[in-house]
């Protein structure tokens, strides 16, 4: 899979593909991540990306010239175009599932105020990480990166996120303990050291459905 992440702010993804599992599905060659700046592709002489809103209003926003240029320039037949934006639809670990079948994704991160509406004709998808507003895209991007970079071929192994919370059982996820047996009083529970397997499984789905009904009773109703 290619992602190519459109940001004015590439120097923000410093670090997060440097590190842990995306680091090393990217040193394997499982992904593959470019970070590009449409300020390359401005015409503008002064490599202007944005300017003021016709009738007036706060801020600035991004012009259609350099993104329109830039997403012409590298998008192919297989890609996906993404528009990082709050009033997106809401990303779920479903739509993580579904882009990782991707092969190439292309996301556009907005910045300042916001972005000329005619961007949005260039997009397949609009997404948003939360009902909250960010400074821009670009964490938005981050999370997306993340999510899916884990569901694809030997990342990490497929048993590790079947189980994950959210997937289409929408139960989230049962307690776990490692060693020590006690610790400052607390102890785990007796049946996870039976050694019944069938106990076991039955008293993970018990504390996943007590725990679903608890924090997120909405999901149950799906
Ligand atoms: N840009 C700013 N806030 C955002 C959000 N919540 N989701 C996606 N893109 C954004």
């Amino acid at each position: 899979m290619k992602i190519d992440i459109l940001t004015l702010f590439p120097n923000m993804f410093d670090g997060v593909f440097q590190e842990s599992i995306l680091k090393r599905a990217l040193d394997e060659k499982k992904v593959e991540i470019n970070l590009i700046n449409f300020r390359d592709y401005t015409e503008d002489p002064h490599h202007k990306v944005d300017d003021t809103p016709f009738g007036g209003g706060a801020g600035m926003l991004l012009m259609c010239q350099p993104i329109f240029d830039c997403v012409e320039a590298i998008k192919t037949e297989d890609s996906v175009v993404i528009l990082l934006t709050p009033d997106g639809v809401p990303y779920q670990q479903k739509t993580a599932f579904e882009l990782s079948h991707k092969k190439h994704i292309i996301l556009i991160c907005g910045h300042y105020e916001g972005f000329d509406e005619r961007i949005r004709s260039i997009c397949d998808r609009e997404i948003s990480i939360g009902d909250y507003v960010l400074t821009g895209g670009e964490v938005p991007a981050m999370v997306l990166v993340d999510s899916i970079t884990r569901l694809l071929p030997g990342v990490i192994k497929e048993e590790s996120y079947l189980e994950d919370s959210f997937n289409e059982n929408y139960l989230l996820d049962y307690p776990n303990y490692t060693k020590p047996r006690v610790f400052r009083g607390m102890e785990v529970p007796e049946v996870l050291v039976s050694g019944d397997h069938e106990k076991i499984e039955a008293w993970r789905r018990e504390e996943s459905i007590k725990k679903t009904q608890e924090r997120r009773p909405d999901l149950l109703s799906k």
